[in-house]
This record gives C-alpha cells, sequence and structure tokens, in this order.
C-alpha cells in the first residue's frame, strides 16, 4: 500500500488577504466547492488500476491548524488519518523527514506518496494510471518526481531535465538535472527546450531512501528533525514533533536540499491537467468566467469590468469599469492589483511581517 502523505504547512503569501497564517490558502476552498486539503486526501483515495491501495494519510501541518485539518478530513469521510503537528514551519525538507521517520520505524520500505496541498489535479484517473510507474522506480530506490509539460517560463517551479528511460520502470525516466526555480532567462530557455518539465511538487520514495538522501544531503535537517520524532508526544490522536530539537532544523524545501543535488531522481512524465493554485492570476484562470471573461467569488458585484478576479469575503465587494485586475477584500484587508503582478503579492506579506 502507497502511504500519502500531505505537506500541509504553507503560509500562501501571494493569495493574501485570504490566505494568513492563522487560515492559509489549503484550508480553503478556492478552486472548488472543497478546500485544496480535502482536494488532495480525496486524491489519494480508492484503488489504482494494478490493485494497489492507499494507507491511511499521514497530514504533516502546523500545530496551531490540528483542530481544522481533522475537522476538514473528516467533513470529506477521512477519519482513518495521521496528523502529525510541527510546532513551527521550517519548510518541506523537514516535514518530509518527519514522515519518513515515523514510516520507518514500522517499515523502512514504506512507500511515500508526497503531495502538496496547494494543487488542482483535474484528471486524477490519469495520476493513478502513472502511479505504478513512480511506484516502480520508487522501489528501485529512486526519488520520483511527476512531471508536467511547461505551459510557459514560469519561475516558480522546479525544472526537471529528461534523462534516459529506466528499464526497471516502463513509464519513467531519470533526471538529467534538476534546477528549482531558476532565473527568468533560464526559465525561458528551459521552457523552449523540449527537454524540459516542472516539477509537480508530488514525490513517490520509500523511507529507507528519503532518509538516505536526506542524511547524504540535508544532515542538519535529518539529524533534528530524527531527535524531534524521537522526543514526540502523542496528544489526543495528533503526532507532537518535540519544539526544541524541531526547531534546530535549518528552513530548506525538499527541492533545493534534495531533488537539486541527489543521482537518484526520476520523473513519470503526467498529463494529468494540473495546476498550480499559487497567485490570484492561477484563479483566475482555472475559475468559471462570465461572457466578460471575469471571475467573481464570494460577495462580488461588477459592472462593466473585463478578465477580472474578484473576491468579497465576507464584505460586499463591487468593481466597475476595470481590465485584467484583481480585487480581494476581506473585512480587515483589500488587495488591488493588476493580474499580471499577481506573483508580487508576496511583498505585501514581507512588508507587513517587517513592519507588524
Ligand atoms: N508541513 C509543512 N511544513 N508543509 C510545508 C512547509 C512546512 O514548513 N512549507 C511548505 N509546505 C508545503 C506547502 O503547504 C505545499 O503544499 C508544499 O509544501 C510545497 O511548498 P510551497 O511553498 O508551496 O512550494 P513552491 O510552490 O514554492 O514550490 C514547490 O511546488 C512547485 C509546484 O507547485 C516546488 O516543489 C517546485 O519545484 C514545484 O514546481
Ligand atoms: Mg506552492
Amino acid at each position: 500500500r502507497i502511504v500519502p502523505v500531505i505537506l500541509s504547512g504553507g503560509s500562501g503569501t501571494r493569495l493574501w488577504p485570504v490566505s494568513r497564517d492563522g487560515l492559509p490558502k489549503q484550508l480553503w476552498a478556492l478552486a472548488s466547492g472543497r478546500t485544496m486539503l480535502q482536494e488532495t486526501a480525496l486524491r489519494a483515495s480508492g484503488t489504482l488500476p494494478d490493485g494497489t491501495g492507499f494507507a491511511p494519510a499521514l497530514v504533516v501541518c502546523n500545530q496551531e491548524h490540528r483542530f481544522l485539518v481533522a475537522e476538514q478530513l473528516a467533513a470529506v469521510g477521512i477519519a482513518d488519518r495521521r496528523i502529525v503537528l510541527e510546532p513551527v514551519g521550517r519548510n518541506s525538507a523537514a516535514a518530509v523527514a518527519a514522515a519518513a521517520c515515523l514510516l520507518a520505524e514500522d517499515d523502512p520500505e514504506a512507500l511515500l506518496w508526497m503531495m502538496a496541498a496547494d494543487a488542482v489535479v483535474a484528471d486524477v484517473a490519469a495520476l493513478h494510471r502513472l502511479l505504478p510507474a513512480a511506484v516502480a522506480a520508487a522501489r528501485a530506490g529512486r526519488l520520483v518526481t511527476f512531471g508536467i509539460a511547461p505551459a510557459g517560463a514560469e519561475t516558480g517551479y522546479g525544472y526537471i531535465e529528461l534523462g534516459a528511460a529506466l528499464p526497471e520502470a516502463p513509464g519513467a525516466h531519470a533526471v538529467a538535472r534538476f534546477t528549482e526555480k531558476p532565473a527568468a532567462a533560464v526559465a525561458a530557455e528551459f521552457a523552449a527546450s523540449g527537454r524540459h518539465l516542472w516539477n509537480s511538487g508530488m514525490f513517490v520514495a520509500t523511507a529507507r531512501t528519503l532518509l538516505r538522501e536526506l542524511g547524504e544531503h540535508a544532515p542538519e535537517v535529518l539529524a533534528a528533525v530524527a531527535e524531534a520524532v524521537a522526543r514526540r508526544q502523542q496528544d489526543l490522536d495528533f503526532t507532537r514533533l518535540e519544539a526544541a530539537a524541531f526547531a534546530q532544523a535549518p528552513s530548506l524545501s525538499l527541492d533545493h536540499a534534495v531533488a537539486e543535488h541527489t543521482r537518484q531522481a526520476a520523473v513519470v512524465p503526467a498529463d494529468i491537467a494540473w495546476s498550480d493554485v499559487g497567485s490570484w492570476d492561477a484563479l483566475w484562470r482555472l475559475g468559471a468566467k462570465d461572457a466578460a471573461g471575469n471571475v467573481a467569488a464570494g460577495d462580488a458585484l461588477l459592472v462593466g469590468a473585463e478578465d477580472c478576479y474578484v473576491r468579497g469575503e465576507g464584505i460586499l465587494t463591487a468593481v466597475v469599469g476595470l481590465k485584467d485586475a484583481v480585487v480581494v477584500a476581506t473585512p480587515d484587508a483589500v488587495l488591488a492589483v493588476h493580474r499580471d503582478q499577481a506573483q508580487q503579492v508576496r511583498e505585501v506579506v514581507r512588508r507587513l511581517q517587517a513592519t507588524h
């Protein structure tokens, strides 16, 4: 059985002011009627075409979100799951290390399917058909990702250069090189090369492989997290990682810490209608549009607007005569930004953190 490991600890700063530390984007229903955590968890249910099933999911999240996470999973019928609590966010390498340490206690060969909680996969059936190829490569000791054909020169993604096909795992390829968040010129070159794929942010590997690769490429992360796991406490049905040890882990993404450096990476090219829900512009692209190309969400009223994204969250929000604008209002903050500049919203959060 595959163990789904859901990383639900990011704060989603580009979706401010809706996404905040107290209620980050993965806990909101932004792209469908369900929250992104719920959509992600439901993606790992049922049985694969080859008969493989899923073990109960392990969710790694901040301790502040424990009841919300438990409630949201219960609301979609997922009661059998394990929730692992981080005292502070130390990025995805530490979150994955915690999952690998815990699962390796029972079975070092446990197969982990790590999933970011901030993506939409419209063709889940296609993803399920591709999982066995990833599993075969993972059983052979690889760290496997799903690669998406690039739709542009985005700089916010990891880029995977496709290597030779792996005979032991039909459908999977070796990774010639993994480059996380390249500069704009490099991203443009990669996107045009025909040899590069975007990293979907989903990985498959055994616990043993993850511990080996973390030990080799991020030993400080692994040492701190292993200690936090050894000193963990059980609180109701939550697993609390020990705070002092966990805080010692350097804050690194799995992509920077491991995927860029491992010689054992593999990729399964995946045509699964994937989209990252990273920015308001992404939500505009995903959303259902009116005749003038607008996406209206919540309490919104539009007059003569074109190609806009407008969201009134608990407050009536009216937009007149704007084009290509994003307007998002909440009771205590309002955002107005050009759709082309939606990536810059994280600067707002950076400034707020510096001054508030
Ligand atoms: N538990 C936990 N703790 N989860 C975390 C933490 C943390 O401290 N930090 C991030 N995560 C989770 C996020 O919630 C998200 O589900 C996932 O890890 C990825 O983190 P992001 O911060 O969203 O990464 P990114 O979007 O910049 O880049 C990643 O995703 C891209 C695709 O969307 C990378 O994997 C890229 O290579 C990839 O292309
Ligand atoms: Mg992301």
